[in-house]
């Protein structure tokens, strides 16, 4: 019980957001990365996401972990560290924290950074192991610093929440391989993905009632208005999501509700009523497209444990 081990920040935002807004508004299909989301108030409103009636996927793969739980954690053997992706709000770390026998440490990583502070300190200070905080964007490399943690038995990467549904499939690929580079041989590799169901189900579970889902899609623009000083009437855009059936996807955007434009650095976007801006997919998976995936990379996949309504999928994968 303490302090953060260490906070190292790769000052993954600077800059990036700035330039990747004017690429992604000059493109026919104008686009926005979905790790533009995730400022302070973008975090916020993907907790409250979480606890929505319609958005199953958090509270599915929280069932399928803790019902796992004692299986899942005998598993990396004794003296793991864990390494977790996108820890966001890190409440869904206590159970595996608490079954793990003699955990060597914990490394929150994210790219949200004050979020990730709060999240990661919080942990400190209720479980007697070191914890370290990463903000760092995970499309890039990510190198854990060495001789700072004690050497764990095996490093136990953890990406819970299918936020690799956010990536391409071959951004998945590419992602999966990289974190093999980071977490070294020997190393096991705990992943929730959500998976392929009922349409009705999924685009309910991405256009809520309460409209939180809304609020965390136009917040992307309400940054681009606070952080880079753009010009934006707010109220010409609109939350659209749905089901792209043939990419197997959820597609967010935001779509102008009337002939627009957005203004940055003396430059005008013009929006025509209708089009949109594309901001996040969130690829749904079976368990064949899955295993190809893994196909793709080092990682061999042990075990896959699902829900009774086979709606999301917890996968050990171990690279040795
Ligand atoms: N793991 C949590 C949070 C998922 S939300 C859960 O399962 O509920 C997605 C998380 O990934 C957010 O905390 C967001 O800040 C983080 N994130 C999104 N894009 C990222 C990127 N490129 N690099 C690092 N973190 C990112
Ligand atoms: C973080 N990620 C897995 C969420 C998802 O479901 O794709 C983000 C989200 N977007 C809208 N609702 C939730």
């Amino acid at each position: 019980m303490g302090p953060l081990a260490f906070f190292l920040d790769l000052h993954p935002a600077v800059g990036d957001f700035h330039d990747d807004v004017i690429e992604g508004l000059s493109q026919e299909q104008k686009w926005i990365s979905a790790k533009y989301f995730y400022d302070e108030r973008g975090s916020e409103l993907f907790r409250q996401i979480t606890a929505l009636p319609e958005y199953y996927p958090t509270r599915t793969e929280r069932e399928i972990l803790l019902k796992n739980a004692a299986e899942i954690t005998a598993a990396p053997g004794p003296n793991a560290a864990v390494f977790e992706y996108g820890s966001g709000a890190s409440d869904k770390i206590e159970w595996l924290l608490d079954g793990l026998d003699g955990p060597a440490a914990y490394v929150a990583m994210d790219i949200s950074r004050d979020f990730l502070i709060d999240a990661a300190s919080a942990i400190a200070e209720k479980f007697d192991l070191p914890v370290a905080a990463v903000c760092a964007d995970f499309y890039g490399h990510v190198h854990i610093p060495e001789h700072i943690l004690p050497e764990p038995g095996r490093w136990l990467g953890y990406f819970p929440g299918s936020t690799i549904g956010n990536m391409t499939p071959e951004g998945a690929a590419r992602f999966l391989r990289r974190a093999g580079e980071t977490l070294g041989p020997d190393a096991q590799f705990l992943l929730g993905v959500d998976l392929e169901k009922d349409t009705d189900i999924l685009n309910a579970a991405y256009n809520d009632a309460a409209g939180v889902t809304a609020a965390f899609n136009l917040n992307v623009l309400a940054r681009m208005k606070r952080e880079l000083g753009a010009e934006i009437a707010m109220d010409d855009f609109e939350h659209d999501a749905f089901y792209n059936e043939e990419a197997c996807r959820i597609e967010m955007h935001l779509r102008a509700k009337r002939r627009t434009t957005i203004a940055l650095d003396g430059r005008e976007f013009a929006f025509e009523a209708g089009e949109t801006l594309h901001t996040e997919n969130s690829h749904k998976y079976s368990i064949n497209r899955l295993k190809a995936l893994f196909e793709e990379t080092p990682w061999r996949l042990e075990t896959v444990w699902t829900d009774e309504n086979q709606w999301f999928a917890a996968c050990l994968l171990s690279n040795n």
